[in-house]
């Protein structure tokens, strides 16, 4: 038997308090306790009923993950190769991002593929999933269709498939427990939920997607430790206003992180984008100062993307540093090193800096475009139009290596780039049509200006 023990919850990161209070002291949020009754086991836990158990080697073929290639390549390239059998994935992203229609796109796909495919909602009616099915044009396939929030009721039956199926979930903030006394959405209601349905998938080797909602900084709604009881932890990103989606990889047990999937969001559904750089630099400007053009990398795949900045003297004691899509810290080591190295004035400027396309960068290697987009904007100069940048900025001006130059470089001259700045320790083979400047110091960029301003 177990007894019912009432406890607060941070909704945040999980922390179990004995009373209640405004703050979490672990995570420092305000108002994310909730109270929950927490079920004991009573009787003593010492009293070992275990079994024993069975180990195994290393070298047993039967470890073998067998994966399920999507037809979708861009989302089997984020899976490392496609879903693995027996694994979980979670999926978050803002509402109304196209989480729903991602997975009933990717199930839509697997059933032609004649895999058992379930698709259960606690979000929506069967009518309106039909209704975007016939959008989706995948109304007549064998996807199973449940519209239920009975986490127990799922297991039951998910547990008695006897073949490997793909079972999609959403969202697992709308599934409870009739057992928990909380609320759905609650800490306890999604974790026991999510090990319930973890659990009953595994029995058949099946592929377990949850959808997940993300709070209002980002991150999956509910404890990161649901992201711990999952294999694979997927964002599906993006900006509303653009009609590109990002599926960025922050977490994957059986392939690499930080690689992303480009699609298109089109009044049919969502449609791969195969390149990406193309999509990113279509509406560029000729002849603008401030733009500069990054060769980067996301996970295995280069993407050139347009950094885009505007310096223009503040009126603010505090200048303004507006950034959509890269680090703010890292914008302020930037001007401190391009202030006090370059002797570029940007302590009384406001700069604004924009990714172009919606898409955010976190790869150091953005600094020297960054730099380059903010010394064009400074001296309003535009920079020529088939330069690619990429290096790191060190605090004392240094330019350092990045990974992968050869791949950066290839994807530039696939798109007809001829100019590339890059550091000068980078030992990389240059085509001979190619024109490049290798820089050892960021000032080195600031006297480059014959070269690359035009
Ligand atoms: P949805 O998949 O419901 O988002 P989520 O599950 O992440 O909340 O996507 C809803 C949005 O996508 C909605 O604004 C309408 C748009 N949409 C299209 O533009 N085209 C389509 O074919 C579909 C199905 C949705
Ligand atoms: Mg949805």
């Amino acid at each position: 038997m177990s007894k019912l023990n009432k406890q607060y919850i941070c909704q945040i990161c999980g922390t179990l308090h004995s009373k209640w209070s405004g703050k979490c002291e672990h995570c420092n949020e305000w108002n994310s306790l909730l109270e929950e009754n927490v079920s004991k086991p009573s009787g003593p836990l010492s009293k070992s009923s275990g079994h024993k158990i069975k180990f195994e080697y290393l070298k047993n073929d039967t470890l073998e993950y067998p994966r399920l290639k999507t037809n979708f390549n861009e989302i089997d390239r984020v899976m490392g190769g496609g879903f693995v059998s027996g694994s979980v994935t979670l999926i978050g992203g803002d509402p109304g991002i196209g989480k729903s229609t991602l997975l009933l796109q990717l199930v839509g796909n697997l059933s032609k593929m004649n895999e058992q495919c379930i698709y259960v909602s606690g979000e929506e009616s069967l009518s309106q999933i039909k209704m975007r099915a016939d959008r989706l044009g995948i109304k007549d396939s064998n996807i199973q269709f449940a519209s239920v929030t009975n986490a127990s009721d799922i297991a039951t039956t998910i547990g008695s498939i006897k073949t490997r199926s793909v079972l999609i979930i959403d969202s697992i903030q709308t599934m409870y427990l009739p057992q928990i006394d909380s609320s759905p959405g609650t800490v306890t209601q999604v974790r026991a939920c999510a090990h319930e349905l973890i659990i009953a998938a595994k029995k058949s080797n099946s592929i377990l997607v949850l959808i997940g909602h993300v709070t209002k900084d980002g991150n999956i709604a509910g404890p990161r430790v649901l992201e711990h009881m999952v294999d694979t932890v997927l964002y599906f990103e993006g900006d509303n206003n653009f009609q590109y989606r990002i599926l960025r990889s922050m977490k994957n047990r059986f392939g690499p992180t930080n690689e992303i999937g480009v699609f298109e969001m089109l009044n049919v559904g969502l449609k791969e984008i195969m390149n990406p750089s193309k999509l990113f630099l279509s509406d560029r400007q000729k002849n603008v100062s401030g733009s500069a053009i990054f060769a980067g990398l996301e996970g295995t795949r280069p993407i050139l993307i347009e950094v885009q900045a505007l310096v223009m003297p503040s009126s603010l004691a505090s200048p303004r540093r507006t950034i959509v899509g890269w680090d703010t810290a890292r914008l302020s080591m930037l001007s401190a090193v391009l202030e006090s190295r370059c002797k570029i004035h940007l302590s009384n400027m406001d700069i604004f800096l924009n990714i172009a396309g919606g898409i955010k960068i976190f790869e150091p290697a953005a600094d020297l475009a960054v730099a380059a987009a903010i010394i064009s904007s400074v001296k309003d100069v535009p920079i020529s139009f088939s330069t690619v940048f990429f290096g790191e900025v060190g605090l004392s001006g240094e330019i350092r290596k990045v990974n992968q130059a050869e791949l950066r470089i290839k994807e530039a001259t696939k798109l007809g780039f001829d100019n590339i700045i890059l550091p000068s320790k980078q030992k990389v083979i240059i085509e001979k049509n190619m024109s490049y400047n290798n820089l050892t110091l960021l000032s080195d960029l600031v006297d480059l200006k014959i070269h690359i301003l035009i």
